[in-house]
């Protein structure tokens, strides 16, 4: 896609958001250059339990996950090399067959593959640049030869973006990928008290903050949007009903956002929903799991079981 197509995609999708009740922006605008990097820093900060504990589940468990996955497997993982965890996995493996990392951003892609290459010459690496929400031809994964098994691996609880009908499309999709005699590997973040959900989503250093505001000087600069960016707050909120830590941007005062000749009311309080962070417990995932026909057969956990991974199998 083109950066024109691009900025009228990201035009249409904010128009059609902020016409709707309640207003909406999809999830996805948040992450460009700016914000991927404003999240990593969320990352590091004290107050985001998620990395640390996937982390920690990653260090307890990782011989016992490569014994799962066994040798001469083909990793593919939806996202491109999230580097720490990725490559210790690769690592570890019993002689890897390949590994795909799956990557919308082009940049992103080769940047992930350069370093990983660097440090583990002997793996095949074969990328493919594409949007892993969309069907991806299965040509893009075969290998000569075969490998053993397709391990489709996806860290990071980013299925928590995703509410549940799409979850599940979600899961459909990785299960085909993967294939009757391949296996799913997920992280799953899980339900905690809402006080640690809440400060993990609104960290005392402000970058969740900035990263949801990022949406704003995007809007200004990408789309010529007039809008005052001090007159919006970030809020996180945790929606019991739901199981799902929401993002919003508030109006701190009657203010409007003029994009394309429209303009939209704000009256004080009122919000733009801007993410969603699905929490599981660990038998609601397994559940979900199975609408999609993929059976958990075996759940790691971090020690202070902040955190999940599932192994999934076709059933
Ligand atoms: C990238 C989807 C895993 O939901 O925890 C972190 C994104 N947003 N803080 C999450 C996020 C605000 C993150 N994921």
């Amino acid at each position: 896609m083109s950066g024109k197509d691009d900025r009228q995609q990201f035009l249409a999708d904010v128009i059609s958001g902020l016409q709707s009740t309640p207003r909406s922006v999809p999830c996805k605008y948040l992450y460009d250059a700016r914000g991927s990097a404003l999240f990593d820093a969320i990352c590091r900060t004290e107050d985001y339990y998620v990395t640390r504990a996937d982390l920690a589940l990653h260090d307890r468990h990782l011989p016992e996950i490569c014994d799962r996955i066994g040798p001469q497997a083909h990793i593919i993982e939806f996202g491109s090399g999230s580097g720490l965890k990725t490559r210790r996995l690769l690592e570890r493996l019993q002689q890897p067959r390949a590994y795909t990392p799956i990557e919308i951003s082009a940049a992103a892609l080769e940047a992930s593959i350069n370093d990983l290459q660097a440090d583990l010459p002997h793996i095949e690496i074969q990328p493919v640049q594409a949007d892993y929400t969309n069907d991806i031809p299965d040509r893009h994964f075969q290998l000569v030869p075969p490998a053993k098994r397709r391990v489709v691996y996806f860290p990071g609880s980013t299925i928590g973006n995703f509410d549940h009908a799409e979850a599940i499309a979600f899961l459909q999709r990785m299960r085909h990928i993967a294939g009757d005699s391949g296996a799913v590997l997920i992280g799953v973040d899980l339900l905690k008290p809402e006080s640690t959900l809440l400060h993990a989503y609104d960290d005392a250093e402000g970058i969740t903050s900035e990263f949801n505001r990022n949406l704003l000087i995007r809007m200004q600069r990408e789309l010529d949007a007039r809008v005052d960016i001090d007159a919006f707050r970030h809020e996180a909120r945790f929606n019991r009903k739901l199981s799902r830590v929401e993002m919003h941007l508030v109006a701190t005062r009657r203010t409007n956002i003029e994009i394309d000749g429209q303009r939209f009311e704000f009256a004080p309080g009122e919000s733009i929903h801007t993410e969603n962070s699905y929490k599981y417990t660990i038998d609601g995932f397994r559940t979900l799991a199975s609408e999609a026909n993929l059976q958990s057969l075996q759940v790691w956990t971090d020690p202070e079981e902040l955190f999940s991974m599932h192994w999934l199998g076709a059933i």
